[in-house]
C-alpha cells in the first residue's frame, strides 16, 4: 500500500471552485443549496458534472433510475471498476457539501490521476446516485436500491412528490436531459466501492481530526402513519362527537416517543413531516398524516421497536382510522475491513488524524455494502451541522478527504 503521486495533484482550489459552482444550482439564501431530486436544478446539476467529465474524455452512462456514472478507462477494459460517488440532490434547506462533497472528490481524484499520469488496471468510475435524500420523493436511496436489485423502478410507479408530481415523469425528463449519456443495466458488476462525504455530526470537527475511516452505518426505518377523521365546523362540533386527525396524531406521536425512550440515548427517533387536510384554522382536520426515522445500530433493536409502532398507533388513535406503512428499511451495516484498513492506512501515510467511526446517517454506500466491497471516508463539517443551509467545511477538509480517497482508488484500481 505504497503513496502514490495521486494524492499530490489533488488541486485544492478545484475542488473548492466546484462546490461553489455546484451550489449554484438550487441557491438558497444562508449559502445553502435546495435541489429537490429530479427538479431543474437537479439536471442542471448533473449535466454540469457530466460536462466536467466529458473535458476529460470520461465516458458518461446512465441506468433506468437516471444513476450518472463517469468512468476512467483501466488498461484491462473487461475489468470490474471501482466505483466512487455519492449524490447531488439536497434536502429542501441543505448545504452545498452533503452528497456533492463525494460526487465531486471522486471527480477531482481521478483528475488528479490523469495529471499524476497513473494507469491503473480496472476503470475507475464515479457515480450520482438518483434521489439519495428521499425528501422530496419517498423513500431515499432510490438509487442504490435499485442498482442492487433491491427494489425495482416499477415500485416507484405510484411515488409523487408533496405537490403530486409523478416520479416517473420527473425521471423521464431528467433522463431525456442527457441524451449523450449512454444506457446500461443495473447491477453490473462493481469490484468495491468508496464513498466520501461529510460526518454530518460533530465527532471529527470537535476532535479536531481531518479523516474518518467510517466501518459501519447504524441500521434505519421509515414510517408513514396515516389518521383518517372526518372534518366538522371548529365553532360548533361538540369535543365529544368530533373525529380529529391531528389531536390522534399527537396522542400518536406521544405514545411512540414513549415507546422509543432509551436511556442510554443511542436510539434516534424522529418525526419530521407532518400533513394535515384541510389544514385550516376554523376546521376540524380530517386527515394528519406523519413520518417516522427510526435508527439504531442493533438489527434486534430495530425490529423491536418497529414492530410495535401500528400496535401504539391504534391504541392512541381513538375514534379515527388509522393505517401504518413502511416506506425504507436499511439495515445496519459493516463495511470491508480491507477498505476501512487501505483508509486508515491511506490518511495516516499523509499525515492526517484519522479515527475509525460509524455513521449516524444512511448512505447509498449502506446498500452498496450487500452487494460489494465497501467503506465511507469522513471529513469533518463545521460544528457538525448537516441537514441545514448553514451546513459548511474548509478547502483544506475537503482536499484531505480527496487527497485519501485517491491513494485508495488507486490501490484498490491496481
Ligand atoms: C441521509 O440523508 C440520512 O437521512 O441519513
Ligand atoms: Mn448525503
Ligand atoms: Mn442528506
Ligand atoms: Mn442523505
Amino acid at each position: 500500500m505504497a503513496t502514490s503521486r495521486a494524492s499530490a495533484f489533488v488541486d485544492k482550489d478545484r475542488l473548492w471552485r466546484r462546490h461553489a459552482a455546484m451550489a449554484a444550482f438550487g441557491a438558497i439564501p444562508g449559502n445553502g443549496v435546495n435541489r429537490a431530486a429530479l427538479s431543474a436544478e437537479d439536471i442542471e446539476a448533473r449535466r454540469t458534472f457530466v460536462a466536467w467529465g466529458a473535458e476529460r474524455g470520461y465516458a458518461a452512462f446512465t441506468d433506468a433510475i437516471g444513476n450518472l456514472f463517469l468512468r476512467r478507462p483501466g488498461r484491462d477494459p473487461a475489468a470490474a471498476p471501482v466505483l466512487t460517488g455519492s449524490h447531488l440532490d439536497s434536502q429542501p434547506r441543505g448545504g452545498r457539501f452533503d452528497g456533492t462533497y463525494g460526487v465531486l472528490a471522486g471527480l477531482e481524484a481521478l483528475e488528479a490521476l490523469d495529471d499524476a499520469g497513473i494507469a491503473t488496471e480496472r476503470p475507475i468510475e464515479v457515480v450520482s446516485w438518483t434521489n439519495e435524500e428521499g425528501s422530496r420523493f419517498q423513500p431515499g436511496t432510490m438509487g442504490s436500491v435499485a442498482f442492487i436489485g433491491l427494489r425495482s423502478p416499477a415500485d416507484f410507479a405510484d411515488v409523487r412528490d408533496a405537490a403530486g408530481v409523478p416520479f416517473t415523469a420527473e425521471l423521464a425528463r431528467a433522463l431525456a436531459a442527457l441524451p449523450q449519456a449512454t444506457p446500461r443495466p443495473f447491477g453490473w458488476p462493481v469490484h468495491a466501492f468508496v464513498e466520501a462525504h461529510i460526518e454530518q455530526g460533530p465527532v471529527l470537527y470537535d476532535r479536531g481530526e481531518t479523516i474518518g475511516a467510517v466501518d459501519s452505518i447504524q441500521g434505519a426505518r421509515w414510517f408513514q402513519v396515516e389518521l383518517r377523521g372526518e372534518t366538522s365546523h371548529a365553532g360548533t362540533t361538540p369535543l365529544a362527537a368530533r373525529r380529529d386527525a391531528v389531536q390522534a396524531a399527537v396522542r400518536c406521536i406521544a405514545g411512540l416517543n414513549d415507546l422509543m425512550h432509551d436511556p442510554a440515548d443511542v436510539l434516534r427517533f424522529t418525526v419530521g413531516r407532518v400533513d394535515v387536510e384541510p389544514n385550516v384554522p376554523n376546521s376540524v382536520a380530517s386527515r394528519a398524516a406523519f413520518t417516522i426515522d427510526l435508527r439504531h445500530p442493533e438489527a434486534t433493536v430495530l425490529a423491536a421497536r418497529g414492530e410495535r409502532i401500528a400496535e401504539v398507533c391504534r391504541a392512541a388513535a381513538g375514534a379515527c382510522a388509522v393505517a401504518v406503512s413502511e416506506t425504507l428499511s436499511m439495515p445496519p451495516c459493516r463495511f470491508d475491513a480491507g477498505i476501512v484498513d487501505r483508509v486508515e492506512h491511506h490518511a495516516q501515510a499523509l499525515g492526517l488524524p484519522v479515527r475509525r467511526m460509524p455513521s449516524g446517517a444512511f448512505h447509498d454506500a449502506g446498500y452498496m455494502a450487500g452487494f460489494c466491497p465497501t467503506a465511507m471516508i469522513f471529513i469533518p463539517c463545521e460544528r457538525g451541522i448537516s441537514h441545514n443551509e448553514a451546513e459548511n467545511a474548509t478547502p483544506d477538509d475537503l482536499a484531505a478527504g480527496a487527497r485519501v480517497l485517491a491513494e485508495v482508488l488507486v490501490d484498490l484500481a491496481g
